[in-house]
């Protein structure tokens, strides 16, 4: 379903009846990513997948796409459909998407599922590496695109989902140029969301890739240290949805009991 904003379509999907469900993708991501769950999550549930900003068939509306004006527009397709207190799941940037809404939208989030996520924000050596990133892709996008996707799987994954990583890598080609670079400015100037996380106001879980390649282990497993951060560790990387699928979906399901 499209959404007229300001002139840029906002695109989502709806499935299904029950408790809803709120699914955000990651970075050069789109909703395809979840489509593999919704029959099982929708069983039961309402599952809306929404192409964040510069994503997927959702518009451009800046030159930054901070992680706030990205939380604007899931606030916007939520009042659309009158969905009051979703729980929210997000993959990576689709996490930190999660946090943002969180911290403005309390009282209209249930819970928050951060995947192959982390409620930090940069750190120095991971701002300048995005500032490289942006110079990277407005040489070379396709390029910039090959390389990211393939870092974010472990060194096993390459080969046993060679075909899903070309998949990805072909959707994630449909990024247009100003999407990619508007979210990496975003993520660069996104504020740590610690404390947004670990409130105790709604459920909270996180999962991680043990042999995540950008996100490091022990760092994000710090941030629940002493906290009622459910914590669940897959063996893979980044890409949970590829790497641990299965697995995936039942903590999904679990979260939602
Ligand atoms: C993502 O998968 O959404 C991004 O790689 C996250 C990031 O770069 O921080």
């Amino acid at each position: 379903m499209i959404l007229k904003y300001n002139g840029i379509p906002i695109f989502f999907t709806d499935t299904g009846k029950g408790e809803t469900l709120i699914l955000l993708h990651g970075f050069l991501e789109s909703n395809e990513i979840w489509k593999p769950f919704i029959p099982k999550l929708s069983n039961n549930n309402r599952v809306i997948c929404i192409d964040l900003l510069g994503h997927g068939k959702t518009g451009c509306l800046h030159k930054i796409h901070t992680m706030e004006l990205m939380a604007e527009i899931v606030k916007i397709v939520l009042d659309h459909l009158k969905i009051k207190k979703p729980l929210f799941f997000g993959h990576s940037m689709g996490g930190y998407v999660a946090l943002a809404f969180a911290e403005k939208y309390g009282k209209n989030t249930a819970g928050i599922c951060l995947i192959n996520s982390t409620a930090k924000e940069d750190s120095t050596e991971k701002k300048l590496n995005r500032s490289r990133a942006i110079e990277v892709v407005n040489q070379n996008h396709k390029v910039f695109i090959s390389m990211a996707i393939s870092n974010l799987f472990e060194p096993d994954s390459h080969v046993r989902f060679k075909k899903e990583i070309m998949v990805l890598k072909k959707q994630a080609l449909q990024t247009p140029i100003t999407g990619i670079t508007a979210a990496l400015e975003g993520m660069r100037i996104r504020k740590d969301r610690v404390k947004i996380f670990t409130k105790d106001e709604y459920k909270k879980k996180l999962i991680i890739g043990k042999n995540d390649p950008i996100l490091h282990y022990e760092a994000i497993l710090a941030q629940t240290k002493n906290t009622n951060v459910q914590v669940v560790e897959f063996q893979g990387g980044h890409m949970s949805f590829i790497e641990n699928s299965r697995e995936l979906l039942q903590e999904i399901l679990l979260f939602i009991e």
